[in-house]
């Protein structure tokens, strides 16, 4: 039973994040989608609300799990028993980053192997951050998001509009 863990901030989650779930569904039986608590990032969901919509976006795929977490990935791995860390990698610009992360993250615990995937074409150039932007300007998200998360999205942004 191979098991990985996908960590992440997933604020929010997105196809080009569900297409790396698909790939790694394919390589591993069980996909824990970890959701992180400490990332650094001034988010739009807290953890709770970023894990509810990550739970409902996953609900069709068989093998992926959606859990929470606070601290270390690696140590969050390992209390999983995972036997690797999935990252996506996009472009040559994620590449810099990805590798100090998966570099440090070996430091810290050298039985966790990272495993890059690179998503479809047309997920290249996908970011969450640039689906807040779009879906805060109304802009045309269908293609690149659930239909539950722009709901979830639109619903966040009324609220905040009507303060
Ligand atoms: N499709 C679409 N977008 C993708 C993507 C894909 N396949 N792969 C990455 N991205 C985007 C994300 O949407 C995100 O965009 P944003 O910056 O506009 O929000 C960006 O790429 C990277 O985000 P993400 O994959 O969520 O990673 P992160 O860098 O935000 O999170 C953690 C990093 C959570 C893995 C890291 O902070 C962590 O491990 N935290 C726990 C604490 C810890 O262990 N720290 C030590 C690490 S050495």
């Amino acid at each position: 039973m191979k098991t990985a863990i996908y960590p992440g901030t997933f604020d929010p989650i997105t196809n080009g994040h569900i297409d790396i779930l698909h790939k790694a569904s394919k390589l591993f039986d069980r996909v824990i989608l970890a959701v992180a608590a400490v990332t650094g990032k001034n988010t739009m969901f807290n953890l709770e609300e970023r894990t509810e919509i990550c739970k409902e976006a996953c609900s069709h795929l068989p093998k992926v799990e959606v859990i929470s977490f606070d601290g270390l990935s690696v140590e969050f791995a390992d209390s999983m028993s995972a036997d690797a860390m999935i990252r996506g990698l996009r472009a040559v610009s994620d590449f810099e980053y990805e590798l100090s992360l998966a570099l440090m993250n070996k430091n810290l615990n050298n039985q966790i192997e990272t495993v890059f995937f690179v998503p479809d074409n047309k997920y290249l150039y996908l970011s969450s951050t640039m689906i807040r932007q779009i879906v805060g300007l109304q802009g045309d998200v269908k293609e690149m998001i659930p239909q539950c998360v722009e709901k979830a999205m639109k619903k966040k942004l009324e609220r905040k509009n009507a303060k």
